[in-house]
C-alpha cells in the first residue's frame, strides 16, 4: 500500500443531497483517516459550493477535515480553517477575469435566474437555468462572451446550474495545483464525482476515475463518448461507489 491523493466531489458522490443511506460514508471516512495516518494520503473535496454552503454541509454530514478544500467549483482552494483562499491560485485566475463585463452581457436572458448572494463569488457567477433552455442558451451566450472577448468557461451541472468561471479555472486544474504541489504521479490521484462540474476532474491530468453508480445524465453521456480505461463505472451509489472504486483500483 501506497500513499494516494484522494480527490472527491460532495453532493451526490461522497453524500447523498437529500435522502439516502450515507452507511457506506462511515466506512469510508474509517478507511481513509487510516490510510492518511499510516500512508500519509491526502484528502480533498472539491465542490461547486461556497464557504457558506460547505459549512452548512459540514454540520450536516460526518465529513473529515480535508488536506485541502476546493470550493465555488474550483475557483477558490483553502489550506486552513480560515476565510482567505490561496493567494496564488486566485491570483493566477484573476487575470483577465471581468466579472462586471460577464454579469451585464447575461442580463438580456431572461431564462438565467441568479443563484442566491452567497454563491455568487469574486471569481465565479452562477445562475438557475431549466434543461431544456440551456441547449439554446449555453451555446449563445457562450458565442456571446467570447466574441466580447471574455476569457471565461462555462459550466452546466445536473440540469440545472450554470457556472461562469475564469477561463483556466475549473475542479480539474484545481486538482492539477495540487497535484504539482504535492508531487503525486497520475497513477496515485483518484478522482470521484457524478455530474456537469466533474467532467474536468476525469478530463485532465490522466488520474485515476471513479464515477459513482448514481451519476448523471450529462457525465454518463460525455463518459460514453470519452472512453478511457483508468475510469471504473461504480454500480454502488455515493460512498459505497467510492469504495468499490478504490478496491478495483488496488488503492485500499
Ligand atoms: C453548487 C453551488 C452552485 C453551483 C453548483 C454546480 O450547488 O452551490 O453555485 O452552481 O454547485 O457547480
Ligand atoms: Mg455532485
Amino acid at each position: 500500500m501506497a500513499k494516494f491523493l484522494f480527490v472527491t466531489d460532495l453532493d451526490d458522490t461522497l453524500v447523498y443531497r437529500t435522502v439516502g443511506d450515507d452507511s457506506a460514508l462511515a466506512e469510508l471516512n474509517q478507511l481513509l483517516s487510516q490510510h492518511r495516518q499510516k500512508y500519509g494520503t491526502k484528502i480533498v473535496y472539491a465542490t461547486g459550493r461556497s464557504p457558506v454552503l460547505y459549512k452548512e454541509l459540514q454540520a450536516q454530514k460526518n465529513l473529515l477535515q480535508p488536506d485541502a478544500l476546493v470550493l465555488s467549483v474550483g475557483t477558490e482552494i483553502y489550506f486552513d480553517t480560515t476565510d482567505t483562499p490561496d493567494s496564488d491560485w486566485s491570483e493566477i485566475l484573476s487575470t483577465g477575469w471581468e466579472r462586471e463585463t460577464v454579469l451585464s452581457l447575461t442580463r438580456k436572458y431572461p431564462e438565467l435566474i441568479q443563484q442566491p448572494d452567497s454563491e455568487q463569488r469574486p471569481l465565479k457567477v452562477s445562475f438557475f437555468l431549466q434543461q431544456e433552455a440551456s441547449v439554446r442558451v449555453v451555446p449563445q451566450l457562450e458565442a456571446e462572451l467570447q466574441k466580447n472577448k471574455l476569457n471565461v468557461k462555462l459550466i452546466y451541472s445536473s440540469g440545472i446550474d450554470l457556472d461562469i468561471v475564469p477561463h483556466s479555472s475549473d475542479k480539474g486544474q484545481a486538482m492539477q495545483f495540487l497535484r504539482q504541489k504535492w508531487k503525486f504521479a497520475a497513477e496515485q490521484t483518484v478522482v470521484c464525482g457524478d455530474s456537469g462540474n466533474d467532467i474536468a476532474l476525469f478530463a485532465v491530468g490522466n488520474a485515476r476515475g471513479i464515477i459513482v453508480g448514481n451519476a448523471r445524465k450529462e457525465l454518463l453521456q460525455w463518459h460514453n463518448e470519452h472512453p478511457d480505461e483508468h475510469r471504473y463505472l461504480a454500480s454502488c451509489f455515493c460512498a459505497g461507489g467510492i469504495i468499490e472504486g478504490l478496491k478495483y483500483f488496488g488503492l485500499l
